[in-house]
């Protein structure tokens, strides 16, 4: 038995911006035996395994609480003021909290066909996917708001301190939360915030998809190449490197970068004590539904293909028990520039964005890979789909 004892400053539910009041909060000390398989999405911490889907609110809340706590720092909850304008292009947004404030722009890129408010992907950096011209891009310069080099570093970090727990990629998703705020208060922007989806490339595939799994305001989000902590899951990248192939895990992530939290490296050396692992980051995306398409990469052996694979495969078996398989997509194809984009994978990124963002009615039950490993489910997983009332 390997027992995880974790610092008790972190569990007061008030403390961590997503709580919600009617669950029971995150036990301060979690007593979670080893576990090499991936953590059983519908057994909460404390607490009998999911018999009905009314219960899963509170588990996502949790599975929330844990991610924040072990790896991401907090996120915090939306601030006293949002207030935003819109001048040519850019929507400048201004947050207070606590007597302090700052602002931030994002470029707003019209479509040149369809009507306003128009749907609306906002994309880390500008988009390495092609966006079709019915959508308008929103190019968010997420470096801005968290430092990619300098932690404690950017506009997140002057409203909260330098010192706040959170790393780079929870800062990040509380800025698209804000930039949802904006886009409801700002008509003039021209965009329908019910219809707007999230993509990244490589570390922002990473952040892509930590913001859609935290704001569920996010009607799709599109992931590319972001390898661990997106598509990929800890357990199995360690096993990927002791099996000799260079991977990022976790031990490599925590060392230099400011993605996540201080906290994360406590636990790096003992992934399989972890209560959860990457699987569940993508079930946060399957109760209420919201659009999913991972796009992977399968001829960079850095991105952990079968680790990729084997995660999202269980990751969606969440999906299944609430009957929304087809929200939840996975494209894996091998090219060699790493965040180009294959014309292979087009046919399912116009499917999601047609069925998520322009309301048509496409079909998006896409499962593909080109890799030729085989397929061992059981190897991970040692749980079943329940059937939920
Ligand atoms: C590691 O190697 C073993 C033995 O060849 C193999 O069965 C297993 O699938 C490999 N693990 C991964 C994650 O590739």
């Amino acid at each position: 038995m390997f027992h995880l004892l974790l610092p008790s400053l972190l569990i007061v539910g008030s403390a961590l911006g997503q709580s919600t009041p009617a669950c029971p909060s995150l036990p301060g000390a979690i007593n979670y035996a080893a576990n090499p398989k991936l953590p059983d999405p519908f057994l909460p911490i404390s607490g009998a395994r999911l018999t009905k889907k009314d219960e899963w609110p509170c588990r996502k809340e949790e599975i929330r609480q844990l991610f924040q706590r072990y790896s991401y720092g907090i996120m915090p909850p939306k601030p006293s003021s949002v207030t935003a304008s819109m001048s040519g292009n850019s929507l400048r947004i201004t947050v207070s909290e606590g007597g302090k404030s700052m602002s931030f722009s994002v470029s707003v890129r019209l479509p040149t066909s369809g009507s306003a408010p128009y749907p609306a992907i906002i994309a880390y950096g500008g988009s390495s996917l092609p966006i079709p011209n019915t959508v308008a891009t929103i190019t968010y310069q997420n470096f801005e708001m968290a430092a990619d080099n300098g932690r404690g570093q950017g506009k997140f970090y002057e409203l909260y301190g330098s010192n706040h727990n959170a790393g780079g990629m929870i800062a990040a998703a509380w800025g698209v939360d804000r930039i949802i705020d904006a886009l409801e208060l700002t008509p003039a922007a021209k965009i329908d915030p019910k219809r707007v989806g999230v993509t990244g490339c490589s570390r922002n595939g990473k952040g892509s998809m930590i913001a859609g799994a935290f704001v569920d305001r996010i009607a799709l989000a599109l992931p590319q190449e972001g390898g661990q902590a997106a598509a990929g899951c800890w357990r199995i990248a360690d096993e990927i490197q002791n099996n000799g192939t260079k991977v990022e895990t976790a031990r490599q992530i925590v060392t230099g970068d400011t993605w996540f939290s201080t906290d994360f490296s406590k636990y790096v050396n003992a992934v399989p004590s972890l209560p959860w692992d990457n699987h569940m980051l993508h079930a946060l995306y399957a109760y209420p539904a919201r659009g999913l398409l991972i796009i992977e990469n399968t001829a960079i052996d850095y991105l952990g293909p079968t680790s990729n694979y084997h995660c999202a495969t269980a990751g969606r078996k969440v999906h299944e028990a609430f009957g929304v398989k087809d929200y939840f997509g996975f494209s894996q194809y091998s090219h060699y520039d790493h965040c180009g984009f294959p014309s292979a994978q087009q046919p399912e990124l116009t499917a999601f964005i047609e069925r998520f963002l322009l309301a048509k009615d496409t079909k998006t039950d896409v499962w593909k890979t080109d890799g030729k490993w085989p397929i061992d489910e059981k190897r991970w997983i040692d749980w079943t789909v329940p059937a939920l009332s």
